[in-house]
């Protein structure tokens, strides 16, 4: 088999990029290691950047989106009973689209499949070959057949246990990580959601977030110890807890019901660096892991395959590599500020074990100063509506 870009994994990532690159005549292959009912069966985060929107428009994969999506114009943090607003479009001119990333995938398997973009699931063995030459190939193998595909590029778009991140040398990479000493408990619920808008809620008794996906599905989550299990947390446990956390008045009126999923994630960052090994290239979550707070997940994998697809688009009908070769710094400089961003929000908002009582006074002098500070609440807000890219 030949192809132009090999892409190794089918999530958000490298559907994006796939797609793009189809929509400007460049070929590629993706080859996932689950089944489509699998990756669409993963809940993420929902929340899409402008530059994502524009991205999801420029693929031709808007339409649901924009009939289906919620234009936010602001966003909330709640102290106890305090609630500050974070007027995202009066601060910074654009609003986010709340989205679920399961249907962002959804409608980008649907378009790769109207166009017979080749996909080949259940794949196993991945293994890139000379990525450093101009000639790299990519071999797997799928139902006890061995198979091999020759093409100009790598894209790594296979996540944070890929092979592609470790595909590049120990004595090339270097890896930078921080984890969280708790957990995120997150719920689905056939409930209509809180409030209109979400509620990043810190509270003396730990962060809680109410988000939703439509009129009668809410996301909610609260934090928990790593040792926790799902199991350790009934509905209603669950709700009495997620009750005390969010201000008294949305408490009062939150209405309960099914709750059809409920798990729980340890939150990380973590950055790669070099993204690019010759004609490797790393997308998403095989670079990099932010945490969950700000919703930066998808939206730093968009922003990797915003600056990948230029670079090949470049190469491909331009004739230059510049973009290529830059790929890997100009992709950081945004990441590094979106790690910077999700660590900061997760400082801000929820109880550290370990701090003191200065470490509390701390966090909270931070609240305050955004609650009165419109120049906080801006940075906020720009970061939350994304980065230029
Ligand atoms: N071979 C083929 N496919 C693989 C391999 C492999 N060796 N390893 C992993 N994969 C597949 C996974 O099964 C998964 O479907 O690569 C895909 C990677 O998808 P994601 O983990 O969703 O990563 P990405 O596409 O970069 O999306 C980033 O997902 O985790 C969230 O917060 C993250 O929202 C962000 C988004
Ligand atoms: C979600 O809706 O799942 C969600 C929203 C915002 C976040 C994280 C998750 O910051």
């Amino acid at each position: 088999m030949r192809t132009q870009v090999c892409i190794i994994g089918g999530g958000p990532s490298g559907l994006l990029l796939s797609q793009l690159l189809h929509r400007k005549g460049i070929d590629s292959v993706v080859l996932e290691r689950k089944t489509k009912e699998y990756v669409l069966g993963r809940i993420r985060a929902g929340v899409l950047e402008q530059g994502l929107v524009d991205l999801m428009r420029q693929a031709g994969v808007a339409a649901r989106m924009e009939s289906e999506g919620y234009v936010h114009d602001g966003t909330q943090i709640s102290c106890g009973d305090a609630l500050i607003r974070i007027d995202i479009k009066a601060l910074t001119g654009k609003p986010v689209v709340v989205y679920g990333q399961t249907e962002v995938t959804r409608d980008l398997y649907a378009a790769r499949e109207n166009s017979g973009g080749q996909i080949e699931f259940n794949v196993e063995g991945v293994t890139i070959h000379d990525a450093r030459t101009d000639a790299p190939s990519v071999t797997f193998v799928r139902d006890g057949t061995h198979h091999r595909i020759d093409c100009d590029f790598v894209a790594g778009c296979d996540g944070f246990h890929g092979v592609s991140r470790k595909t590049i040398p120990d004595d090339v990479r270097r890896d930078y990580e921080k984890v969280y000493p708790f957990g995120w408990l997150g719920v689905l619920s056939q409930t209509p959601p809180v409030d209109h808008e979400l509620i990043y809620a810190a509270s003396e008794r730990g962060f809680a977030l109410a988000s939703m996906r439509n009129s009668n599905l809410s996301r909610y989550y609260i934090q928990v110890p790593l040792s926790h299990r799902p199991d350790d947390w009934p509905d209603q446990t669950f709700w009495g807890e997620f009750k005390k956390r969010i201000p008294q008045g949305h408490a009062a009126r939150l209405i309960t019901g099914p709750i059809i999923e409920k798990s729980i994630a340890p939150l990380r960052s973590f950055v790669t660096e070099p993204m690019r090994w010759g004609r490797l290239f790393l997308c998403g979550d095989a670079a990099h892991i932010v945490p969950p707070t700000g919703a930066k997940g998808l939206n730093t994998a968009a922003s990797d395959v915003h600056y990948l697809y230029q670079g090949l688009c470049q190469h491909y009908l331009e004739g230059s590599d510049d973009g290529i070769v830059a790929y890997s710094d100009k992709a950081l400089a945004r990441i590094w500020k979106a790690e910077r961003f999700s660590w900061w929000m997760t400082n801000l908002l929820h109880r550290f074990p370990e701090w003191s009582d200065f470490d509390l006074k701390m966090q909270q002098a931070e609240i305050d100063f955004l609650r009165s500070n419109e120049a906080a609440q801006r940075a906020l807000a720009e970061n939350y509506v994304g980065l230029p890219y």
